[in-house]
């Protein structure tokens, strides 16, 4: 007991405790778990300092103690400290075989929708910067700019959400360097990537059918449709049990039936409908027929 409320105390290696301390991490840890549920371990608080630090400095406060009064009072700085803290690691193509099932398995059926003037919805929940979303797009249109005419003309809409406001810029540029698409197939890159210098600019009318907003999880979806596809990958692995079992079951209930979800290698789908959905990949899972 003793040794624990000394631990409590300690300082972290190389922070003064005057500036940063074990208290100041459960404070930041709590209200990025009340925001946007993502669970901070122990393990995370010297990533909390090296995030933070450099927002402490330009708030003018001398300890976090004194930024954390200020994020709790201001609603702008609290968001700037939530975005320092999401992790946004992503890549195109990740995770290549939701791709080529979503090419071999599900686009014949969406592209048939989409020429009989049916509207077609999909959603890269948890989107970052973009690379998901835009790995998405051109494997919806596929290599052929002829074949893909009902999904560019079409009621077909790709929502892009993400929680932080830097992910959800970068989504909205549609500006990579050419070399992160080195895993995208080539014949996807050529009808929707141009080539400017060394950066890749994903087309305008890819761009046309995409909508990025910025969304928590945790509040309201204002989406009207429900979804023929559901990309929500490596975004759940942060939350606790009862969080996932909440946004799985939303997910679900957005979902058309017969409509896929996509989840992250290590997730898996849980909470009180995981019955409704069944396993028909590597963590592709689809949605029962009512
Ligand atoms: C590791 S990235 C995953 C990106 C992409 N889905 C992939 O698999 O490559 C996780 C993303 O989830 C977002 N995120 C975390 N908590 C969120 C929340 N409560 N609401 C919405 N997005 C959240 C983060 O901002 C981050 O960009």
């Amino acid at each position: 007991m003793m040794q624990a409320v000394a631990e409590k105390f300690e300082p972290f290696p190389g922070i003064s405790a005057q500036v940063y301390s074990r208290a100041d991490f459960e404070a930041v840890r709590s209200i990025v778990y009340d925001v946007a549920g993502i669970v901070l371990p122990p393990g995370k608080a010297t990533l909390v300092y090296s995030r933070l630090a450099p927002l402490v400095r330009n708030s003018g406060k001398q300890t976090f103690a004194n930024y954390i009064d200020t994020i709790k009072a201001d609603e702008g700085e609290r968001r700037k400290a939530i975005n320092a803290l999401t992790t946004n690691h992503t890549f195109f193509y990740r995770e290549r075989h939701h791709f080529d099932h979503l090419a071999n398995e599900v686009r014949p059926a969406l592209l048939a929708k989409a020429k009989a003037g049916h509207p077609v919805r999909i959603w890269s929940a948890g989107c970052s910067t973009g690379e998901e979303l835009y790995s998405l797009a051109l494997t919806l249109l596929g290599p052929d700019k002829g074949e893909a005419a009902p999904f560019l003309r079409g009621d077909v809409i790709i929502l892009a959400t993400d929680l932080a406001d830097h992910a959800v810029a970068g989504a909205t540029a549609a500006k990579y360097e050419m070399d992160a698409l080195k895993d995208v197939p080539a014949e996807l890159v050529r009808p929707w990537v141009k080539q400017v210098g060394t950066e890749a600019h994903i087309a305008p009318e890819v761009c046309g059918m995409i909508r990025v907003k910025r969304l928590n999880f945790l509040g309201p979806w204002p989406m009207q449709r429900p979804f023929d596809i559901i990309f929500c990958r490596n975004v759940m692995i942060y939350f606790d049990q009862p969080t996932k079992d909440t946004l799985v079951t939303r997910f679900i209930d957005q979902l058309i039936p017969g409509g896929h979800l996509y989840i992250g290698h290590s997730e898996r789908v849980c909470g009180p409908k995981q019955d409704k959905m069944s396993l028909v990949g590597g963590t592709i899972y689809r949605k029962d027929e009512a």
